[in-house]
């Protein structure tokens, strides 16, 4: 693929590429160039508090940015890798401080998508990559998603629709246990076929994971959640739904139902699409149905809430 070559001469340059990972689309730099960082952050009018995740081909890279002696790590990162998990692990002196915040630790996750794995490889550098959007708002599931919120980018490699259409789980390893501090594509259900259960705790609230601020991933249009079964007492017929299963049969200006069948990783893959579907269309408002807090849905919850955050009654 010629824009593969484009995409690694431009990395090497220290420019940045946005590509597809089997989550979201990636805004990458060389993680190793603190220069080309520092253009993510400016992108992304991103806050330098929040450190990026380094995305690698295989372990030798992983050798080069982090150091770790756990089993209960290497035996996360055999079952999952390639995949969407990310580790928090104690980074080298080669990671630029700026890509981790100042953190002594770092974010790491191997992508399984061919065109991502190919860029790394290509680049001959770990990428730093955050999702490509602007700071708090929708993460993007294809590249004209990144096209229009992100135009200054350098090339955008265009893969198609994500298949995962949420980010990955970060994990963290703490004294007696391990921190999911971001629920994501691997759920607690996968962590619990490696790990022991006693040692798996939600990192809610914990201060070194930003990604856990309360307000994020938004729309540029309100956002309401409602309770299933739950009917919106508001006019309706300039507002979007997004459902879960079943048409509302109301007369809404735009309707979108993310699986008919029921199928969470089928939400999960529509939702950030339907999000911006809705924020190109004339809707002035979006509703949308709440889904059960089981597998994958403490991951959509959590992006629906922050979604919705300003928006929510009760906070
Ligand atoms: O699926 C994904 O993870 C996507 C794709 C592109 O790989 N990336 C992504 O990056 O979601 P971003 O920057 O949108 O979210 C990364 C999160 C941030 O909330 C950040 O706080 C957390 O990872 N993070 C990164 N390094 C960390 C560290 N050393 N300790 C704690 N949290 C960290
Ligand atoms: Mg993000």
């Amino acid at each position: 693929m010629k824009d593969l070559e484009k995409g690694a001469e431009i990395i090497k340059k220290g420019g940045l590429v946005s590509f597809p990972t089997e989550t979201v689309y990636g805004l990458g730099a060389n993680a190793l160039n603190p220069v080309a960082v520092a253009r993510i952050f400016e992108a992304k009018e991103r806050p330098a508090f929040d450190p990026l995740i380094v995305h690698i081909a295989d372990k030798e890279q992983l050798k080069e940015i982090a150091k770790w002696d756990d089993p209960r790590l290497d035996s996360l990162a055999d079952k999952f890798w390639p995949g969407p998990l990310t580790l928090i692990l104690p980074k080298s002196d080669k990671v630029p401080d700026l890509v981790t915040s100042g953190l002594p630790t770092v974010g790491v996750r191997m992508p399984n998508h061919p065109v991502a794995l190919a860029l790394i490889r290509k680049s001959g550098c770990p990428i730093a990559a955050p999702s490509a959007n602007k700071f708090g708002h929708l993460s993007p599931t294809l590249a004209a998603h990144v096209l229009r919120n992100l135009p200054e980018v350098d090339l955008v490699l265009d893969g198609g629709a994500t298949q995962y259409g949420i980010e990955s789980t970060i994990v963290q390893v703490v004294e007696d246990g391990f921190q999911i501090l971001r629920p994501g594509g691997i759920t607690r259900e996968d962590l619990l076929t490696v790990l022991p259960e006693s040692a798996i705790q939600l990192g809610i609230g914990s201060p070194q994971a930003p990604g856990m601020m309360h307000s994020h991933y938004s729309p540029r249009k309100p956002l309401y959640l409602l309770a299933p079964g739950y009917t919106s007492k508001q006019d309706i017929t300039n507002l979007g739904y997004i459902g879960f299963q079943k048409p509302s049969g109301r007369p809404y200006l735009k309707e979108l139902i993310l699986s008919p069948s029921g199928d969470l990783k089928e939400y999960a893959a529509n939702l950030f699409t339907a999000l911006h579907e809705m924020e190109v269309s004339e809707v002035i408002a979006i509703e949308a149905e709440c889904v059960p807090e089981l597998g994958l849905g403490i991951a959509i919850m959590d992006r629906l809430r922050k979604a919705a955050y300003s928006y929510l009654e009760d906070h």
